[in-house]
């Protein structure tokens, strides 16, 4: 965190992070899942208890060491997370979905191990909607005042990309990163930009996450509603 000065900007505030991967489960030895390590959103609960909050950290699929005084609440699907999350946002004066969350599930879970038969093809795997717990939480605010933020990784027009979805989501801010095939070894720059509701754009230099983590504090602890 270089030597910026920690000041307990978040003291009496309660957040919740949703950090991880979501899996969604097709019987009982196999799941559709993604590759988010969680390593963002533990920064995120790290950086937010160091300023002083309560932090409810919602950990989808993570094998990182519990952040010193966090809550974590271990959840393993898309709707657990939903679940965890809404419970914790319930009191929460921010919410940060850092999670990668599956849009789409199986349509069915087999509860015995599906088998290849002989001379057949596989079934195609039919698939449906996730709800999506930022654009709820954004639509529904379960605590006045609360501040909604969402990540986003895009390929192509990532700043238009961006701003259309912090639009439809209805979040405040969206932190959008670029991913492709130059970035996506990490030996280049990887910038972020967050932007927010108004128009804003507040880029953040290549760095560590809790670099990143700080500065959406910062842009989050601007926004909360004065006590
Ligand atoms: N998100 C969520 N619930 C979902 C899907 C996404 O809460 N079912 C949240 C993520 O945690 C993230 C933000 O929405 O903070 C953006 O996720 P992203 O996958 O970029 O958005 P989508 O609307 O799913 O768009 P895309 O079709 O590009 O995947
Ligand atoms: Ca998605």
């Amino acid at each position: 965190r270089g030597d910026r000065a920690v000041t307990a900007d978040l003291a009496g505030r309660h957040v919740v992070v949703s950090a991880g991967g979501t899996r969604e489960p097709l019987d009982p030895v196999r799941y559709l899942g993604n590759r988010s390590s969680g390593k963002q959103g533990y920064a995120l609960a790290a950086t937010a208890v160091a300023r002083g909050a309560r932090v409810t950290l919602v950990a989808a699929n993570t094998e990182l060491a519990d952040p010193a005084g966090a809550d974590v609440v271990r959840v393993g699907t898309a709707g657990q997370l939903r679940e965890a999350v809404l419970k914790a946002a319930a009191d929460a004066d921010a919410v940060v979905m850092a999670a990668a969350v599956a849009d789409f599930r199986p349509a069915r879970y087999a509860t015995g191990k599906i088998k290849k038969k002989d001379g057949e093809e596989p079934a195609p795997l039919e698939l449906v909607r996730n709800p999506d717990v930022l654009a709820e939480l954004a639509a529904t605010r379960p605590a006045p005042g609360q501040v909604v933020v969402g990540f986003a990784a895009e390929t192509d027009d990532v700043l238009a990309n961006g701003r259309a979805k912090l639009a439809r989501k209805g979040c405040d801010l969206l932190v959008v990163n670029e991913v492709g095939e130059r970035k996506a070894f990490g030996s280049e720059r990887n910038e972020a930009v967050v932007l927010d509701a108004e128009g804003g754009e507040t880029p953040v230099p290549y760095g560590p996450k809790e670099a990143l983590a700080d500065v959406v504090w910062d842009l989050v602890a601007r926004r909360l509603p004065q006590r």
